[in-house]
């Protein structure tokens, strides 16, 4: 599979071009199903995994950790380990079970950074995670603390590179030269809501112009892209536009058309084309994607062989 890079210098890690997220693993997609779609990404070069500590807590109004305590067995199973890219994230665990509201994220406070970081290298069964992510932006901790904390992770050795996720651009910018300032390892990646539809503007920090600027101008920072199929909507002609999610609307509806039209002419799927719209993006985009099935599975990875000609790209642009 083709290859992208976070990080730069020393530090620098190297990544399958498709990172295959692992939400729903050991909770809504069983243990064999979910292995099943892990061999099949492996078998098919992919190297680099996405995951979370809460996932998925607010399925079955668990603890959380049923993803990356999957990924542990199979990993452990398989002995290949050393051939992955391991991601996850904390501080978006709800410490009052069943009920997932902002307040009760337990938050990016340095104590609870660290035993998080501990709980999910244990789960994992890894002694260092690769990318570990600030799964939101919690502002009540001063930004000084969150990024000590994660810095010191780094400075341990547990993690490798961190990011975060579900950020405003000023925050990523701001939290780079805390970093800077305190002399510790700062955000080398993002990871947003991003598909080829453009939602309307909302309080959600998803990509938008303002970061896709700032990221063409800091490439040293990757952008990772979750969501990319728009959770299966672009799979399923007979479901509207999610509106909960902003994108239900008279543009996203014309730009979703354009998608089916092209899809249509290079004889793939509309899922196909977006994830190849975001593997030919400028800045380069790492799609996160998810998949239920083999089949799934297999349909994404026929992205990989699909060109898109500036021609293409421009309709696709402008729709
Ligand atoms: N940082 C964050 O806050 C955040 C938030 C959300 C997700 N993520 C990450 O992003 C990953 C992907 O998220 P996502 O699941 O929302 O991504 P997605 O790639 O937009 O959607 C994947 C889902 O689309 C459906 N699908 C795929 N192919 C299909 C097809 N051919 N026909 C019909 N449906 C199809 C499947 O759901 P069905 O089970 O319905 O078939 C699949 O699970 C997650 O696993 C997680 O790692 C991160």
């Amino acid at each position: 599979m083709q290859q992208r890079t976070i990080g730069t210098g020393d530090n620098q890690i190297r990544v399958s071009a498709l990172c295959l997220g692992a939400m729903y693993f050991g909770t809504r997609v069983d243990e064999d199903t979910s292995r099943a779609v892990l061999d099949r990404f492996v078998e098919a070069g992919g190297t680099f995994i996405d995951t979370a500590d809460n996932y998925n807590q607010w399925l079955r109004r668990s603890d959380g950790g049923e993803s990356e305590t999957l990924l542990g067995r199979w990993m452990a199973d398989r002995r290949i380990r050393d051939d992955l890219t391991i991601a996850t994230k904390g501080g978006a665990k709800t410490t009052v079970i069943g009920d997932a509201r902002e307040e009760n994220f337990e938050g990016l406070g340095a104590a609870t950074i660290r035993r998080a970081a501990e709980d999910s290298l244990r789960r994992l069964g890894l002694d260092r995670i690769d990318l570990y992510y600030a799964h939101w932006d919690d502002r009540k901790p001063p930004l000084e603390e969150t990024v000590g904390a994660l810095g010191k992770l780094a400075s341990d050795g547990l993690v490798g590179q961190i990011g975060c996720s579900n950020y405003a651009t000023w925050r990523l910018e701001r939290a780079r030269r805390v970093a800077a300032d305190l002399g510790v390892s700062g955000y080398t990646a993002i990871q947003q809501e991003y598909t080829y539809l453009w939602p309307r503007p909302g309080p959600a920090p998803v990509v938008g112009r303002e970061m896709l600027d700032y990221l063409t101008v800091h490439s040293d920072i990757a952008l990772l892209a979750y969501s990319p199929l728009l959770s299966g909507t672009y799979g399923r002609p007979e479901r509207p536009l999610p509106a909960n999610r902003g994108y239900a609307h008279p543009s996203a509806y014309a730009r979703f058309q354009v998608l089916r039209e092209v899809a249509d002419e290079v004889s793939a799927t509309p899922n196909q084309v977006a994830l190849a719209w975001l593997l030919h993006h400028r800045p380069a985009v790492i799609p996160v994607f998810g998949a239920s099935s083999v089949a799934q599975l297999d349909e994404a990875l026929g992205a990989l062989e699909l060109t898109l000609d500036e021609t293409l790209l421009a309709r696709l642009d402008a729709g």
